[in-house]
């Protein structure tokens, strides 16, 4: 059964079912240099299918978000060991950005990290892509460290944190 877990106009916002995963590959291929095998796309769906989300328009996969769980050192507590939700990718085709899809996924999917009870959330984004840095600013995520040279082609990332209300 499909979950759908908001409309924004003609978009609906759900979480990812294993029909999905070709098209979001797809617009993986399209949106950004970073690829990876079908087993990562179907582990990460049966993992922690609350984050992973797509952006569906007509019967077309515009957007998706999928993320994983870890544990480890917190990026706020000095010494802390904490459970974390991580963003491994994020995007919103071309033609269908600044509608506020890239803004519903990241929110949907912090919901969907928290009902995993992860304390915190991070991510690793270009310095460059100022865009998507300004989406989880205002999404309460702040620069915790600068990874150099995190790229394949050298390019440094930043790491982006937010930590999660439970109450
Ligand atoms: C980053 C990315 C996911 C953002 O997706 P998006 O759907 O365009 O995001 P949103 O629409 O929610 O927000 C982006 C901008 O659109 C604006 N916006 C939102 N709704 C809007 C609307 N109805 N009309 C006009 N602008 C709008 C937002 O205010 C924001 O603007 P700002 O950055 O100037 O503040 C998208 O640019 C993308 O896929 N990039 C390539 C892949 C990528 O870089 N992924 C991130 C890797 S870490």
């Amino acid at each position: 059964m499909q979950v759908i877990l908001r409309q924004l106009g003609d978009c609906s916002i759900r979480r990812a079912e294993p029909s999905d995963l070709i098209p979001v590959m797809e617009v993986n291929l399209k949106t950004l240099p970073e690829h990876y095998s079908d087993y990562f796309y179907e582990s990460l769906l049966a993992e922690i299918p609350e984050a992973f989300i797509v952006a569906e328009v007509g019967n077309k996969i515009a957007g998706y978000i999928m993320c994983k769980t870890e544990y480890g050192f917190s990026n706020f507590k000095k010494l802390g060991f904490v459970k974390k939700g991580h963003v491994v990718s994020v995007a919103v085709l071309d033609e269908y950005r600044r509608k506020g899809i890239g803004k519903a996924l990241v929110e949907e999917s912090v919901n969907g990290i928290r009902i995993r009870k992860c304390d915190e959330f991070y991510l690793e984004v270009r310095c460059s892509n100022n865009d998507a840095v300004r989406l989880y600013e205002k999404l309460g995520f702040v620069i915790r460290q600068q990874l150099h040279s995190y790229y394949r082609d050298g390019e440094d990332a930043y790491l982006m944190a937010i930590e999660i209300d439970h109450t």
